[in-house]
């Protein structure tokens, strides 16, 4: 007999790249979770995929009717023997507890459950969100897109007895697992489980309505096949509303809802809130204020630790098709057990959202500056470093000693050089540099593309050539560092940020900020405002994230306020 024990979650990996990159830089390990879910200590006996598949097709007993990627695992597992209480499993997930789903984000790790954006929700917010749902009345059919191990689907299936169950979940591994915790609970009759990509399944007709609750998937655009892309933008442009390949899985998701959904419909989904304020969400935020029928928007502070060990914002978002007059109710919540089955909020307009080209002003509204004040993007426009696609090729290392100096750009590659520096970075002497090619090698002569083709062999054995970024240069050899910055400072620590004043010109990655003023400030001001801007911004004026991580987006330094400059130099 197996004793019941908490596992540790290490839910949301979902972290940008720049907050990875600048994570890397500090100690970012999630506190210890005990999640609910784990309360069952498979992790002892379960260790690998195939043992989890094992178990899991003991636990489903008739297989019949799996889907032949689940049998072709049941299959590949037939040789793992598992001594598991089953009995234990089978009593835990009839209370409510994931022990399956718990152990699979062990086994699986983060990094590679990142790729099909496999992060699984804590129960806090299903409970939420279905004390929202029941408020609803009672849905004839509830949808689960990207169910996992079926924590909403779950849920879903205690709280409306009577409704169909629809899970759909593109992984034959989750699919297994949610089939098992299915015919655990005894409803493989009433529930149906569709192991397929959610943008191709197709629903039988129902009277009554559909509810579509779940967790989709965040996958960035980068990981996205350019069939799909070609499907979103096409059926946004159907729906009449231009979008943008740049959208991530989650809005496809969203997108899909709507296409498989008929008038009065209803839903709530938990994402990423990105969204709600980069261009490529302005599809989304359309499609909210009218096809989709946005109802509620439920934002969850970095604080809240929604996912624990994750420095992301989420946003519960509650749909009713149909529904294109009535305000958006829409609230930031700062703690889990405020989430009140979703009922509070502010209302706010369409009209008012329609007008507004980033929704998170609305739901954390700033003051009006006073009079002596003014925004700091009033005077400078804040970017973020190059991204290069491949630091450990274009930061110079011995295999960039024979290039020409000349592309060999003494920059800010770590947010301790900003650090070290303090409010004056005089000299680039202690800074490492970046290769920076032009994309036409034909300005060198002879002997340094020889050298430089050397170079370039050795960056593509390292894979420079196949990034993302690299990919979609004029050159993939070509970084193309912006500009320096008068101003550089740092936008991710445990502490305020760094700002520096560059009177040496040294270029900046994506770890740094470059703040670049709309027009030219004398040398005394900008020396003035560093000082100004090293004493007054403290941490509560960009996003903490559970741990004390504090976050600082471009949009974010150029809303700081700032004494208007004829008072800063007083
Ligand atoms: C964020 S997880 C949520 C899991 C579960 N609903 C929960 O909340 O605990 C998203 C799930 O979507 C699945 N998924 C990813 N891409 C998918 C797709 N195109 N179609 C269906 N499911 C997909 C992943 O395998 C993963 O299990």
């Amino acid at each position: 007999m197996h004793k019941l024990v908490a596992t540790k979650t290490d839910l949301f990996s979902e972290l940008s790249d720049d907050i990875l990159k600048a994570a890397s830089e500090i100690d970012t390990s999630p506190s210890v979770h005990e999640s609910p879910y784990g309360t069952i200590p498979l992790k002892h006996f379960i260790q690998s995929e195939q043992e989890l598949a094992a178990v899991c097709s003991a636990l489903i007993g008739d297989l019949k009717g799996l889907s032949p990627q689940e049998r072709a695992l049941v299959k590949n597992s037939s040789s793992a023997v598992v001594e598991a209480d089953y009995d234990s499993i089978r009593a835990a997930i009839q209370s409510g507890l994931d022990p399956l789903g718990e152990v699979f984000s062990t086994i699986r790790t983060a990094k590679e459950r990142r790729a099909s954006g496999a992060v699984y929700t804590p129960i806090a917010i299903v409970d939420s969100m279905m004390a929202w749902l029941s408020d609803q009345g009672a849905p004839e059919r509830i949808v689960d897109p990207g169910a996992g191990s079926g924590r909403f689907i779950l849920a879903a299936g205690d709280a409306f007895p009577e409704a169909k169950l629809v899970a759909v979940e593109m992984d034959p591994m989750a699919a297994l697992m949610l089939r098992a915790n299915i015919s655990v609970r005894g409803w493989s009759e009433r529930a149906s489980i569709l192991v397929k990509d959610y943008r191709e399944v197709r629903l039988p007709r129902c009277v009554g309505v559909t509810a579509f609750i779940g967790n989709p998937p965040y996958v960035r655009h980068h990981e996205i096949s350019d069939i799909w892309k070609t499907w979103y933008s096409n059926s946004f442009a159907d729906l009449g509303i231009k979008a943008s390949a740049l959208a991530g899985l989650h809005l496809h998701f969203f997108l899909q809802t709507r296409l498989l959904a008929k008038k009065g419909d209803i839903g709530a989904f938990i994402t990423s809130a990105e969204w709600m304020d980069v261009n490529y969400g302005s599809a989304l935020r359309k499609l909210l204020l009218e096809k989709l029928g946005g109802t509620a928007l439920h934002v969850l502070e970095p604080t809240v630790e929604a996912f624990p060990g994750t420095a992301t914002t989420a946003a519960i978002t509650c749909f009713q098709v149909g529904e294109s007059s009535n305000p958006i109710r829409v609230r930031s919540v700062d703690s889990l057990t405020c989430l009140n089955g979703l009922s509070k909020g502010m209302d706010v307009s369409r009209e008012q959202l329609r007008t507004e080209k980033r929704w998170s002003i609305i739901v954390r509204p700033s003051a009006v500056p006073d009079a002596g004040e003014i925004e700091l993007g009033e005077i400078f426009r804040v970017h973020r470093g190059q991204v290069t696609g491949a630091n450990s090729v274009w930061i110079e290392s011995e295999h960039a000693r024979s290039l020409p100096d000349s592309v060999k750009i003494p920059s800010i590659t770590k947010a301790r050089d900003l650090i070290r520096a303090g409010a004056h970075l005089a000299s680039a002497e202690e800074l490492r540099c970046v290769i920076d090619l032009p994309s036409d090698l034909e300005v060198f002569d002879r002997h340094e593309i020889a050298n430089i083709e050397r170079f370039l062999n050795w960056a593509k054995s390292q894979g420079a050539d196949q990034s993302y970024v690299a990919q979609h240069r004029k050159a993939w050899w070509s970084v193309g560092l912006k500009a320096p910055a008068p101003i550089l400072c740092t936008y991710m620590a445990r502490r305020p940020p760094q700002f520096t004043l560059n009177s040496c010109d040294a270029r900046h990655i994506n770890i740094a900020h470059g703040l670049y003023p709309r027009e030219s400030v004398d040398d005394a001001t900008l020396r003035g405002l560093v000082a100004w801007l090293n004493e007054n911004i403290n941490t509560d004026s960009g996003r903490t994230y559970a741990g004390g991580l504090t976050k600082f987006e471009p949009k974010e330094i150029e809303r700081l306020r700032i004494p208007r400059l004829e008072i800063l130099n007083a």
